[in-house]
């Protein structure tokens, strides 16, 4: 008989929590127990999980008791507070947040990329940024056949990467926009709850998490930290502009890559044809490329509009798009739980 885990899920209400236990569900992981955790505010709200009811709880330092699993998506903060106590009551922890993605203890795992650094860890395993893991998945097969040098990298990222309010955000600004046929105009912000930097209905914002002392932003110095720790070779340098658009779900990406040994376009897209968790749609007779509104509900990080880049003598311009909840977040921690129970 299959062995089944005591699985709790933290921040269990919110959107990544939610494709959590889609993802469970839709890979038959193997559950016993299943706990539901979030704030006080969700104590007592049912969550269905295959079919049955499941009440929710609030998260207390005494919450994982027998717990063998515990996903995380519930803030840096809890993480940094809670993912030790969890560890400490004998859980493996997959944390989705920041908070120890950078710490030399805890391996930064891609189950496509860097399954061995699994085994290195001490009771707490961090699930990379969202923008971060789609792109890796796609340059780790590159990286092995021509060694990359640098990217390049804009992020066109879609709401739902901040968390269940800004989707509120988007959709209430949208709502009072056509209401008030205001199509290039302000909204009065006083009328709207505003979790991102500013309007983002019709308008596209290049900020995402806070500005650093060196002008970047902290989103764009995860791309650059965690992808160096991930495909373990911090020779491999990257500048980010991350930038946040009016889309629900998906994270699309214009990737330029340098590498050291020439890679035609159709020699990259038949690797990347073979890549795992990877899907190319690159077809510009039938105007094939990948759309977020495809992507979205989906697993792989698609690729298209591959070129090559005839600035450079050896370049190559890539547009890479996936669901920011799936592999961005719960797809990728569950793949790392399934890898721990193997
Ligand atoms: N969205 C993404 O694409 C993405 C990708 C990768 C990583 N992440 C990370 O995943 C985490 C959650 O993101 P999200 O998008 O799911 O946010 P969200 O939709 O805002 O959900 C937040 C969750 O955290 C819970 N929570 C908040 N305060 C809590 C507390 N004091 N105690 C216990 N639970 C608490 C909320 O519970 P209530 O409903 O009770 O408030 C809710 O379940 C963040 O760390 C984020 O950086 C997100």
């Amino acid at each position: 008989m299959t062995k089944k885990y005591n699985v709790a899920i933290v921040g269990a209400t919110g959107m990544v929590g939610t494709e959590f236990i889609k993802v469970l569900e839709q890979r038959k992981f193997p559950v016993a127990e299943i706990r539901m955790l979030a704030s006080g505010r969700s104590k007592g709200k049912m969550l269905k999980f295959c079919g049955k009811d499941h009440e929710v709880q609030e998260l207390t330092k005494d919450s994982f008791k027998g717990i063998e699993i515990a996903l995380f998506s519930a803030g840096g903060g809890i993480s940094k507070e809670f993912a030790p106590i969890a560890a400490k009551a004998g859980a493996i922890v997959v944390d989705n947040s920041s908070a120890w993605r950078m710490d030399p203890e805890v391996p930064l795992v891609v189950p496509e990329v860097n399954p061995g650094a699994i085994k290195r860890h001490k009771g707490i395993i961090a699930n990379p940024n969202c923008s971060t893991i789609q792109m890796v998945v796609v340059l780790k097969p590159i990286h092995d056949a021509a060694k990359i040098k640098r990217v390049v990298v804009s992020s066109y990222q879609s709401v739902s990467g901040w968390g269940k309010e800004a989707v509120d955000q988007l959709w209430a600004e949208t709502e009072e926009a056509v209401k008030l046929d205001a199509r290039c105009s302000m909204l009065d912000a006083r009328k709207i709850k505003r979790v991102l930097p500013a309007q983002i209905a019709f308008n596209v914002i290049p900020h995402i998490d806070v500005f650093l002392p060196n002008r970047y932003t902290k989103e764009e110095m995860k791309m650059v930290n965690e992808t160096q720790k991930i495909m373990e070779d911090s020779s491999i340098k990257v500048t980010a502009t991350c930038v946040r658009v009016p889309v629900v779900i998906s994270h699309a990406e214009a990737v330029n890559i340098e590498t050291e040994k020439k890679l035609s376009a159709d020699e990259a897209t038949e690797i990347l044809k073979k890549a795992p968790g990877v899907e190319v749609i690159d077809d510009i007779s039938k105007e094939k490329y990948p759309l977020p509104i495809d992507a979205a509900g989906k697993d792989p990080s698609y690729v298209g509009r591959i070129r090559e880049d005839e600035s450079i003598k050896n370049g190559l311009n890539l547009w890479i798009v996936s669901d920011n909840l799936r592999k961005g977040a719960a797809l990728n921690a569950v793949q790392i739980a399934e890898l721990l129970i193997a």
